[in-house]
Protein backbone atom coordinates (compact mmCIF):
# COMPACT_ATOMS: atom_id res chain seq x y z
CA UNK A 1 0.00 0.00 0.00
CA UNK A 2 1.40 3.56 -1.04
CA UNK A 3 0.79 5.71 2.28
CA UNK A 4 -0.54 9.48 1.65
CA UNK A 5 0.06 10.12 5.09
CA UNK A 6 2.00 8.43 7.90
CA UNK A 7 1.67 9.28 11.47
CA UNK A 8 5.01 7.92 12.92
CA UNK A 9 5.25 7.40 16.98
CA UNK A 10 3.08 10.47 17.48
CA UNK A 11 2.71 11.68 21.54
CA UNK A 12 1.44 14.76 22.73
CA UNK A 13 1.00 15.82 26.64
CA UNK A 14 -0.46 19.00 28.01
CA UNK A 15 1.18 19.25 30.84
CA UNK A 16 0.83 16.09 32.99
CA UNK A 17 -1.77 14.91 30.86
CA UNK A 18 -0.71 12.40 27.69
CA UNK A 19 -3.47 13.04 24.91
CA UNK A 20 -1.83 10.76 22.78
CA UNK A 21 0.83 8.71 23.11
CA UNK A 22 2.65 6.44 20.45
CA UNK A 23 -0.15 6.81 17.61
CA UNK A 24 1.00 5.11 14.24
CA UNK A 25 -0.79 4.43 11.68
CA UNK A 26 -1.04 5.34 7.53
CA UNK A 27 -3.35 5.57 5.33
CA UNK A 28 -3.45 4.74 1.57
CA UNK A 29 -3.79 7.03 -2.07
CA UNK A 30 -7.26 6.96 -1.95
CA UNK A 31 -8.62 5.59 0.90
CA UNK A 32 -11.64 6.75 3.44
CA UNK A 33 -9.62 5.76 7.06
CA UNK A 34 -11.84 7.11 10.28
CA UNK A 35 -10.20 7.59 13.18
CA UNK A 36 -12.95 7.06 16.01
CA UNK A 37 -12.58 6.50 19.51
CA UNK A 38 -14.86 7.56 22.65
CA UNK A 39 -15.24 11.64 24.06
CA UNK A 40 -11.86 12.97 24.56
CA UNK A 41 -9.61 10.08 23.21
CA UNK A 42 -7.53 12.42 21.27
CA UNK A 43 -8.85 12.43 18.21
CA UNK A 44 -9.12 16.05 17.31
CA UNK A 45 -5.68 16.76 19.12
CA UNK A 46 -4.35 13.88 16.33
CA UNK A 47 -5.48 16.33 13.43
CA UNK A 48 -4.40 19.40 14.99
CA UNK A 49 -1.12 17.37 15.01
CA UNK A 50 -1.71 16.21 11.05
CA UNK A 51 -2.62 19.86 10.23
CA UNK A 52 0.45 21.76 12.07
CA UNK A 53 -1.79 23.84 14.77
CA UNK A 54 -0.10 21.68 17.46
CA UNK A 55 3.57 20.56 17.53
CA UNK A 56 4.04 16.91 18.85
CA UNK A 57 5.66 16.47 21.98
CA UNK A 58 7.15 13.31 20.27
CA UNK A 59 7.27 11.70 16.99
CA UNK A 60 6.46 12.73 13.37
CA UNK A 61 3.81 13.08 10.52
CA UNK A 62 4.64 12.70 7.38
CA UNK A 63 2.71 13.94 4.16
CA UNK A 64 3.27 12.49 0.34
CA UNK A 65 6.64 11.74 1.68
CA UNK A 66 7.11 15.14 3.00
CA UNK A 67 7.80 15.55 6.85
CA UNK A 68 5.31 18.13 8.54
CA UNK A 69 7.99 18.98 11.14
CA UNK A 70 7.81 22.41 12.28
CA UNK A 71 5.91 23.44 9.28
CA UNK A 72 2.73 26.36 9.59
CA UNK A 73 -0.52 25.35 8.89
CA UNK A 74 -0.49 26.98 5.62
CA UNK A 75 1.94 25.40 4.55
CA UNK A 76 0.28 22.28 5.30
CA UNK A 77 -2.71 23.33 3.27
CA UNK A 78 -0.51 24.36 0.79
CA UNK A 79 0.95 20.83 0.15
CA UNK A 80 -2.37 19.25 0.00
CA UNK A 81 -3.51 18.44 2.92
CA UNK A 82 -6.65 20.22 3.80
CA UNK A 83 -9.44 20.06 6.99
CA UNK A 84 -12.33 21.38 8.62
CA UNK A 85 -13.16 22.04 12.54
CA UNK A 86 -15.36 20.21 14.29
CA UNK A 87 -16.60 24.10 15.30
CA UNK A 88 -17.56 25.30 12.24
CA UNK A 89 -18.66 28.94 12.13
CA UNK A 90 -19.51 30.82 9.61
CA UNK A 91 -20.54 34.67 9.28
CA UNK A 92 -24.15 34.10 10.26
CA UNK A 93 -25.65 37.40 8.84
CA UNK A 94 -23.79 37.05 5.19
CA UNK A 95 -25.12 35.20 2.60
CA UNK A 96 -23.83 31.38 1.70
CA UNK A 97 -22.39 32.90 -1.17
CA UNK A 98 -20.75 35.74 0.65
CA UNK A 99 -19.18 33.13 3.31
CA UNK A 100 -17.59 31.25 0.23
CA UNK A 101 -15.67 34.39 -1.03
CA UNK A 102 -14.60 35.41 1.93
CA UNK A 103 -12.79 32.60 2.56
CA UNK A 104 -11.84 31.95 -0.87
CA UNK A 105 -10.41 35.51 -0.57
CA UNK A 106 -8.68 34.65 2.75
CA UNK A 107 -6.98 31.67 1.00
CA UNK A 108 -5.58 34.11 -1.46
CA UNK A 109 -4.31 35.89 1.64
CA UNK A 110 -2.58 32.25 2.81
CA UNK A 111 -1.20 31.21 -0.23
CA UNK A 112 -3.62 28.76 -1.91
CA UNK A 113 -2.88 27.23 -5.11
CA UNK A 114 -3.94 29.05 -7.81
CA UNK A 115 -5.71 31.74 -5.93
CA UNK A 116 -3.13 34.00 -4.08
CA UNK A 117 -0.80 35.17 -6.99
CA UNK A 118 -3.44 35.89 -9.99
CA UNK A 119 -5.45 38.42 -8.86
CA UNK A 120 -2.00 40.82 -7.78
CA UNK A 121 -1.08 40.08 -11.83
CA UNK A 122 -5.17 41.10 -12.66
CA UNK A 123 -4.59 44.05 -10.26
CA UNK A 124 -1.31 45.48 -12.01
CA UNK A 125 -2.55 44.93 -15.26
CA UNK A 126 -6.19 46.41 -14.66
CA UNK A 127 -7.97 43.05 -14.87
CA UNK A 128 -9.46 42.81 -11.34
CA UNK A 129 -12.59 42.78 -11.97
CA UNK A 130 -11.41 39.23 -14.10
CA UNK A 131 -10.08 37.95 -10.79
CA UNK A 132 -13.75 38.70 -8.78
CA UNK A 133 -15.15 37.25 -11.64
CA UNK A 134 -13.10 33.86 -11.84
CA UNK A 135 -13.10 33.69 -7.78
CA UNK A 136 -17.02 34.04 -8.19
CA UNK A 137 -17.21 30.99 -10.64
CA UNK A 138 -15.43 28.84 -8.14
CA UNK A 139 -17.90 29.79 -5.25
CA UNK A 140 -20.69 28.56 -7.34
CA UNK A 141 -18.80 25.88 -8.58
CA UNK A 142 -17.91 24.43 -4.84
CA UNK A 143 -21.08 25.38 -3.55
CA UNK A 144 -22.85 23.29 -6.47
CA UNK A 145 -20.45 20.48 -5.54
CA UNK A 146 -21.68 20.39 -1.81
CA UNK A 147 -25.24 20.69 -2.83
CA UNK A 148 -25.76 24.19 -1.37
CA UNK A 149 -26.32 26.36 -4.55
CA UNK A 150 -30.21 26.74 -4.03
CA UNK A 151 -28.91 27.82 -0.68
CA UNK A 152 -26.34 30.59 -1.84
CA UNK A 153 -28.13 33.67 -1.28
CA UNK A 154 -29.78 32.78 2.03
CA UNK A 155 -28.06 34.19 5.32
CA UNK A 156 -25.53 31.31 6.43
CA UNK A 157 -26.87 31.72 9.77
CA UNK A 158 -30.61 30.94 8.94
CA UNK A 159 -28.99 27.29 7.32
CA UNK A 160 -29.48 24.41 9.81
CA UNK A 161 -26.40 23.57 11.36
CA UNK A 162 -25.23 20.52 9.19
CA UNK A 163 -25.76 22.54 6.10
CA UNK A 164 -23.20 25.24 7.77
CA UNK A 165 -20.91 22.42 8.11
CA UNK A 166 -21.00 21.86 4.33
CA UNK A 167 -19.33 25.61 3.97
CA UNK A 168 -16.81 24.35 5.93
CA UNK A 169 -16.50 21.83 3.36
CA UNK A 170 -16.84 23.79 0.36
CA UNK A 171 -14.07 25.66 1.84
CA UNK A 172 -11.37 22.75 2.45
CA UNK A 173 -12.33 21.48 -1.13
CA UNK A 174 -11.07 25.26 -2.92
CA UNK A 175 -7.86 24.76 -1.69
CA UNK A 176 -7.76 22.02 -4.05
CA UNK A 177 -6.78 19.02 -1.78
CA UNK A 178 -4.63 15.65 -2.07
CA UNK A 179 -6.43 14.68 1.20
CA UNK A 180 -9.07 16.12 3.64
CA UNK A 181 -9.47 15.95 7.44
CA UNK A 182 -13.37 16.00 8.58
CA UNK A 183 -13.71 16.26 12.38
CA UNK A 184 -17.57 15.20 12.89
CA UNK A 185 -19.09 16.40 9.87
CA UNK A 186 -22.31 14.80 10.03
CA UNK A 187 -22.85 15.92 13.73
CA UNK A 188 -25.92 17.83 14.16
CA UNK A 189 -27.19 16.80 10.66
CA UNK A 190 -30.35 14.16 10.49
CA UNK A 191 -30.52 11.41 9.10
CA UNK A 192 -31.32 12.18 5.42
CA UNK A 193 -28.46 15.32 5.24
CA UNK A 194 -26.12 12.17 6.67
CA UNK A 195 -27.29 9.98 3.87
CA UNK A 196 -26.39 12.98 1.51
CA UNK A 197 -22.96 13.56 2.79
CA UNK A 198 -21.94 9.37 2.49
CA UNK A 199 -22.93 10.60 -0.97
CA UNK A 200 -20.76 13.58 -0.73
CA UNK A 201 -17.59 11.67 0.36
CA UNK A 202 -17.80 9.47 -2.16
CA UNK A 203 -17.70 12.09 -4.43
CA UNK A 204 -15.05 13.49 -3.02
CA UNK A 205 -12.86 10.12 -3.49
CA UNK A 206 -13.98 9.47 -6.85
CA UNK A 207 -12.38 12.68 -7.79
CA UNK A 208 -8.91 11.09 -6.47
CA UNK A 209 -9.05 13.28 -3.05
CA UNK A 210 -8.00 10.76 0.23
CA UNK A 211 -10.41 11.12 3.32
CA UNK A 212 -9.66 10.74 7.07
CA UNK A 213 -12.72 11.58 9.10
CA UNK A 214 -13.31 11.57 12.58
CA UNK A 215 -17.24 10.96 13.59
CA UNK A 216 -19.13 9.74 16.38
CA UNK A 217 -21.86 8.32 14.18
CA UNK A 218 -21.20 4.80 14.73
CA UNK A 219 -23.65 3.45 11.30
CA UNK A 220 -22.24 6.37 9.29
CA UNK A 221 -18.31 5.00 10.06
CA UNK A 222 -19.22 1.44 9.46
CA UNK A 223 -21.01 2.20 5.94
CA UNK A 224 -18.42 4.63 4.82
CA UNK A 225 -15.08 3.44 5.85
CA UNK A 226 -12.65 1.52 4.07
CA UNK A 227 -10.70 1.37 7.92
CA UNK A 228 -11.29 2.20 10.81
CA UNK A 229 -8.47 3.25 13.85
CA UNK A 230 -9.75 3.10 17.11
CA UNK A 231 -7.89 5.63 20.21
CA UNK A 232 -9.05 5.28 23.35
CA UNK A 233 -6.88 7.65 26.34
CA UNK A 234 -4.55 8.52 23.41
CA UNK A 235 -3.84 5.15 22.69
CA UNK A 236 -4.31 2.98 19.32
CA UNK A 237 -6.68 -0.11 20.82
CA UNK A 238 -7.66 -1.07 16.88
CA UNK A 239 -7.50 -0.82 13.51
CA UNK A 240 -9.30 -2.54 10.48
CA UNK A 241 -11.84 -2.75 8.85
CA UNK A 242 -15.60 -2.48 9.64
CA UNK A 243 -16.48 -5.68 10.41
CA UNK A 244 -13.45 -6.76 12.27
CA UNK A 245 -13.77 -2.99 14.41
CA UNK A 246 -17.42 -3.62 15.14
CA UNK A 247 -16.87 -7.16 17.20
CA UNK A 248 -13.46 -6.10 18.62
CA UNK A 249 -14.04 -6.72 22.20
CA UNK A 250 -10.96 -4.06 23.12
CA UNK A 251 -13.36 -1.43 21.00
CA UNK A 252 -16.83 -2.35 22.82
CA UNK A 253 -14.84 -2.46 25.94
CA UNK A 254 -13.83 1.16 25.46
CA UNK A 255 -17.20 2.70 24.23
CA UNK A 256 -18.91 0.48 27.43
CA UNK A 257 -17.29 1.80 29.69
CA UNK A 258 -17.93 5.40 28.38
CA UNK A 259 -21.45 7.62 29.13
CA UNK A 260 -24.85 7.21 27.56
CA UNK A 261 -23.69 8.78 24.27
CA UNK A 262 -20.78 6.30 23.71
CA UNK A 263 -22.84 3.15 24.49
CA UNK A 264 -25.62 4.32 22.05
CA UNK A 265 -22.86 4.84 19.47
CA UNK A 266 -21.93 1.46 20.18
CA UNK A 267 -24.99 -0.28 20.08
CA UNK A 268 -25.77 1.23 16.81
CA UNK A 269 -22.45 -0.17 15.61
CA UNK A 270 -23.60 -3.40 16.66
CA UNK A 271 -27.28 -2.93 14.95
CA UNK A 272 -25.46 -1.43 11.66
CA UNK A 273 -23.43 -5.13 11.83
CA UNK A 274 -27.09 -6.72 11.80
CA UNK A 275 -28.74 -4.21 9.46
N1 LIG B 1 -5.25 22.65 24.28
C1 LIG B 1 -5.43 21.72 25.22
N2 LIG B 1 -4.95 21.89 26.46
C2 LIG B 1 -5.10 20.93 27.41
N3 LIG B 1 -5.74 19.78 27.22
C3 LIG B 1 -6.26 19.55 26.01
C4 LIG B 1 -6.14 20.50 24.94
N4 LIG B 1 -6.75 19.99 23.83
C5 LIG B 1 -7.23 18.79 24.20
N5 LIG B 1 -6.94 18.52 25.49
C6 LIG B 1 -7.27 17.27 26.20
O1 LIG B 1 -6.71 16.21 25.45
C7 LIG B 1 -7.58 15.08 25.44
C8 LIG B 1 -7.95 14.74 24.02
O2 LIG B 1 -8.82 15.76 23.52
P1 LIG B 1 -9.39 15.77 22.03
O3 LIG B 1 -10.10 17.04 21.85
O4 LIG B 1 -8.30 15.44 21.09
O5 LIG B 1 -10.42 14.56 22.10
P2 LIG B 1 -11.43 14.04 20.98
O6 LIG B 1 -11.14 12.60 20.80
O7 LIG B 1 -11.41 14.91 19.80
O8 LIG B 1 -12.83 14.16 21.77
P3 LIG B 1 -14.32 14.57 21.23
O9 LIG B 1 -14.87 13.30 20.64
O10 LIG B 1 -15.04 14.93 22.47
O11 LIG B 1 -14.19 15.67 20.26
C9 LIG B 1 -8.78 15.46 26.33
O12 LIG B 1 -8.52 14.98 27.61
C10 LIG B 1 -8.76 16.98 26.29
O13 LIG B 1 -9.34 17.51 27.44
MG1 LIG C 1 -12.79 16.16 18.92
Amino acid sequence: MSAILSVEHVGVRFGGLVAIADLHFDVAQGEIVSLIGPNGAGKTTAFNVMTGFLKPSQGEVRFRGTSLKGLQPHEITRLGLARTFQRTSVFPDDTVFDNVMIGLHRQGAAGAPGIGRAPVLDALLGRAGASERRLRERAEALLDWVGLSARAQEKAGSLAYGEQRLVGVALALATEPAMLLLDEPVSGMNASETRVFVRLIRQIRERGVTLLLVEHDMPMVMEVSDRIVVLNYGRLIAEGPPDRIRTDPAVIEAYLGQGSAARRAAAEAQEAAHA
